[in-house]
């Protein structure tokens, strides 16, 4: 008997079977910064979500769970900025992104603060969940543990098989060291 055109392929399959125990690495290893998050992540299918960020500090991430989905948000450092915007015009951007576009919502009392970074932190290929790289060609960046995408530390794909970069949600800052994420700045 043929296989069915709509069942997945065996690649496909232990794709997927990769990134759901990937996830479940990730996760845990999430689990500490979920549970630090605060009373608004008690719910994990909120559509709005409080997230403290005056503990974080430079080079850091915490990851929260808004709508079933994880959100990570990244304090960046100088470094991190400057190869950000350095890359803005690079060759082979997969899915060409101005970083200054994904940081719409970091605005504190008027001014801009693109040292936070906000995204859903979901591969757009099979959706696993990015973790942080911690190599020398992506530094600030992150990997996915499924099948190697890697995104720059403005969370755009630039290498594997994802075709877009990871989603900036709605969010906006309610005071200087506070978010709300699923509502527009
Ligand atoms: Fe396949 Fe991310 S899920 S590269």
């Amino acid at each position: 008997m043929s296989q069915s055109d709509d069942a997945p392929s065996r690649r496909e399959f232990l794709g997927l079977a990769a990134c759901a125990m990937a996830g479940v690495g990730v996760l845990a290893a999430a689990a500490p910064f979920v549970m630090a998050s605060g009373p608004g992540q008690m719910d994990d299918t909120a559509s709005v979500v409080d997230v403290d960020l005056g503990d974080m500090l430079p080079g850091t991430q915490k990851i929260v769970s808004w709508q079933g989905k994880p959100v990570i948000i990244r304090h960046r450092t100088a470094e991190d900025m400057a190869s950000a915007r350095g890359d803005d015009a690079a060759q082979g951007l997969i899915d060409r992104a101005r970083d200054a576009d994904r940081v719409r919502g970091s605005v504190i009392d008027g001014q801009a603060a693109p040292q936070w970074l906000v995204l859903v932190g979901v591969c757009a290929h099979l959706g696993c969940m990015p973790g942080p790289a911690r190599d020398s060609q992506n530094t600030g960046g992150w990997v996915c543990p499924c099948h190697g995408s890697r995104f720059d530390s403005s969370g755009r794909v630039r290498s594997g098989p994802a075709a877009r970069n990871m989603a900036v949600p709605p969010y906006r800052f309610v005071t200087p060291t506070r978010i709300r994420i699923g509502e527009e700045a």
